[in-house]
């Protein structure tokens, strides 16, 4: 199963993934919204084709940059039936990207879900006081942050703990989370019914 990753930054998840073994799954080519990222050089690194395709260049059309996109895994042999990773991707998907490869696009997600979607989860939940919060691995289906959810893990909110210290030991469980997710994928071991995640195998379907 040839796996897309979608990047917009320093790549740690991205890292996961090349270090993992994925089983069925290959990461075939990471794009990355935004030039000069160190997910980039991940990608180099590890000898897989590292594209950028700069939404700025866009202005408002989503449209146009979603086809570059797409125009950009297809040649890499991304297609429907594969699979697409969002690894720290900061840009929201439309539906007619989401579409395309319906159940087979994964966000991680530095929250417990549905508690604490956007782009600054790991500070909002901070901020809110909560004491446990996480991570969690997910579908992507067009809502924001809101898709059918593969794996979570709760990470304790510590005192003393700032954004970065939180975030670091939510980044443990997602690096730990999507490998694991993205083989089950390409196993093709994940069951979807409605909104339930069941794993073939586990008793539970
Ligand atoms: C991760 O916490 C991801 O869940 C969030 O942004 C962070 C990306 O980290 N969306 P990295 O680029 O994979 O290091």
């Amino acid at each position: 199963m040839n796996v897309g990753v979608l990047v917009s930054g320093t790549g740690t998840n991205l890292q996961a993934l090349l270090d993992a073994d994925l089983g069925a799954a290959r990461v075939a080519v990471v794009v990355s919204n935004r030039p000069g990222v160190a997910a980039l050089d991940r990608a180099t690194a590890a000898g897989v084709p590292a594209v950028v395709v700069p939404h700025g260049a866009y202005g408002d059309d989503r449209a146009a940059f979603e086809d570059a996109v797409l125009a950009v895994l297809a040649q890499h042999g991304v297609l429907p039936g594969g699979a697409v990773v969002l690894a720290g991707f900061m840009r929201i998907l439309t539906p007619r990207f989401v579409d395309r490869f319906p159940l087979r696009i994964v966000n991680t997600h530095p929250s417990l879900l549905p508690a604490f979607p956007g782009a600054n989860a790991v500070a909002d939940a901070l901020a809110h006081g909560v004491k446990v919060t996480g991570a969690t691995v997910h579908f992507v289906d067009g809502t924001l942050d809101g898709g059918p959810i593969i794996a979570q893990a709760a990470v304790p909110v510590l005192p003393g703990d700032d954004a970065a210290a939180l975030h670091a030991r939510i980044l443990c469980e997602e690096h730990r989370m999507l490998p694991a997710a993205v083989r089950s994928l390409a196993a093709g071991e994940l069951l979807c019914q409605g909104r339930h995640v069941i794993r073939r195998g586990s008793g539970a379907e």
